[in-house]
């Protein structure tokens, strides 16, 4: 059992047969801003990422590139390396699953389910795609593809099967007593629908090619390539041994992260192979949906990958990271177009939340010599904005534990909008000759506003809100969400503060 302070949470691991896009950074991006935020809320936090490098798709694109697969998963294993580095990611570990480690963690899997009689040798004759690294069966052909629209190959060549035909039952079960197990809902029903209607048994090894990890005692099989590659959320954690000190503080995991796409292999054969080996399995799956562009398909073919470093240098990491989790809710479907991006970073950050900083900030700075204000009596209204702030924690607590992020980004934004209304009723420039007690009262609860608002957004938008927290002279160790409602958190009146500078610029629309 993990901890009960611990928080595991995981993206998949990437294809190496190809360079990195839109799609893999959104799920590390939102993984980012999940395993930020556990960490702010006081959870011990590990986040996993990493590359998926064997398999027949991989030896393919090795081939067409002219290199050995080691050579070229080398190479493009580090661009998604170095994708992370670019994006600022925060996690812990990367996993490869050419490494030692895992590949010993991988056999050893194997050789548990072997001894528990859950694995045994036949012969596969039936559908293959090797874009999806997936089995079909004759009637899930639509037109002869693959239901994902991937090409099919028949496959004839003898096999190590799983018996997943007899964890219908314990899986419907599972789900059953689990309800938060797959989210969102919506995926939960298809997933149910899907293993109610029967499962076959799982071929997991292959003959035809020598890409991958080789069956122990059968060298002549290697493991089918998604036996190896769901593993990497265990073998990262030092598995099997499974007294390690990360195996026992962070297995189950909290939360797999992965694309609609991937979901039958996460919530199916995963747990299967899991329970089959008298593990627990994973507390949740979320599959998030998929991105296209202008309304088309992402595809190389097209010509419309989008590019996350390029999104990056021309808006910067925050309006980045800040569009993609806000622009939809975690789990839809969403449409990218430059100019949508631009027009919700105009709106929501400059327009809005930036604007709200730059005002208050200036207005201390030129009406209170640049010194946090102190307040005297709070009005209702003073109250009212507070304790909309002060409430709002537990609503974001709330849409983070449901891996909801674009409605904690909008009940966060929410109260940005009603700190510019109460700025623009309160009038507080108005103040400084009529009531400068009134005015240092209205700025020192906008700021104390401000302050929250930073702390919660430092999830999202991680360099924007260090910027305006150094601007409200918020000290380091105070910028976790213990501070968030604690009175002795609060502002202190008479700090010293910086010169303000903008936070978000404004791009032309
Ligand atoms: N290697 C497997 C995962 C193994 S996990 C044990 C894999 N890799 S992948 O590189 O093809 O895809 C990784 C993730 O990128 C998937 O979650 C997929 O849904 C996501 N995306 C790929 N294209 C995408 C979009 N256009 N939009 C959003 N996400 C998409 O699958």
């Amino acid at each position: 059992m993990s901890s009960a302070d611990a928080f595991y949470v995981t993206t998949p691991i990437y294809y190496v047969n190809d360079v990195p896009h839109i799609g893999h950074a959104y799920t590390t991006l939102a993984c980012d801003a999940i395993a930020r935020f556990a960490r702010l809320d006081g959870r011990r936090v590990r986040f996993l990422t990493g590359t998926d490098e064997h398999g027949q798709k991989v030896e393919k694109a090795a081939a067409v590139a002219g290199m050995a697969p080691q050579l070229f998963t080398d190479q493009v294993s580090q661009r998604f390396r170095e994708l992370a580095e670019r994006m600022q990611i925060t996690h812990d570990d990367f996993i490869r699953t050419t490494e030692a480690r895992h590949k010993a963690g991988v056999q050893a899997l194997w050789r548990e389910l072997v001894r528990r009689d859950q694995i045994y040798l036949g012969t596969y004759a039936g559908w293959y795609s090797v874009r999806d690294e997936s089995f079909y069966a004759e009637s899930e052909l639509v037109d002869g593809v693959a239901p994902t629209g991937a090409p099919v190959e028949w496959v004839e060549e003898p096999s190590y099967f799983f018996r997943l035909s007899t964890w219908q039952e314990p899986l419907l079960r599972f789900y059953d007593e689990h309800p938060g197990f797959i989210l969102p809902a919506s995926r939960r029903n298809e997933v149910i629908r899907f293993v109610a209607g029967g499962l076959q048994d799982l071929s997991v090894s292959r003959t035809s090619f020598r890409w991958g990890i080789p069956v122990p005692d059968d060298p002549e099989h290697v493991i089918y390539v998604w036996l190896d590659a769901l593993t990497n959320y265990m073998t990262a954690l030092g598995y099997p041994d499974v007294d390690q000190l990360n195996f026992r503080t962070f297995w189950p995991a909290d939360v797999h992260v992965v694309g609609k796409d991937i979901l039958r292999f996460h919530a199916v054969y995963w747990p299967a192979f899991l329970l089959a080996a008298g593990l627990a399995p994973p507390r949740r799956v979320f599959a998030h949906g998929w991105w296209t562009h202008e309304g088309q398909k992402i595809s190389k073919s097209l010509g419309n990958v989008i590019d996350p470093v390029q999104l990056i240098d021309d808006y910067g990491l925050d309006q980045t990271r800040y569009f993609l989790l806000r622009e939809v809710p975690f789990g839809n479907d969403g449409d990218f177009s430059r100019g949508a991006m631009v027009k919700r970073m105009n709106r929501d950050l400059a327009n809005d939340y930036g604007n709200l900083v730059q005002r208050v900030l200036s207005l201390i700075q030129r009406n209170c010599a640049g010194r946090l204000p102190s307040p005297v009596a709070f009005t209702d209204e003073d109250d009212r904005l507070l304790g909309a702030g002060k409430a709002l924690l537990d609503r974001v607590r709330t849409e983070m534990a449901a891996q909801a992020l674009s409605r904690a980004l909008e009940a966060i934004f929410e109260l940005v909008g009603a700190a510019n209304r109460y700025v623009d009723a309160q009038a507080p420039w108005a103040l400084r000759k009529t009531d400068p007690a009134r005015m240092a009262t209205v700025l020192y609860v906008l700021a104390e506003t401000i302050r929250r608002l930073a702390l919660l957004t430092q999830a999202f938008l991680p360099e924007a809100s260090a910027r305006i927290l150094d601007q409200l002279a918020v000290p380091a160790d105070a910028r976790t969400l213990e501070h968030y409602q604690a009175d002795a958190a609060r502002l202190l009146p008479g700090t010293p503060l910086p010169s303000p500078t903008g936070v978000f610029p404004r791009f032309s629309e």
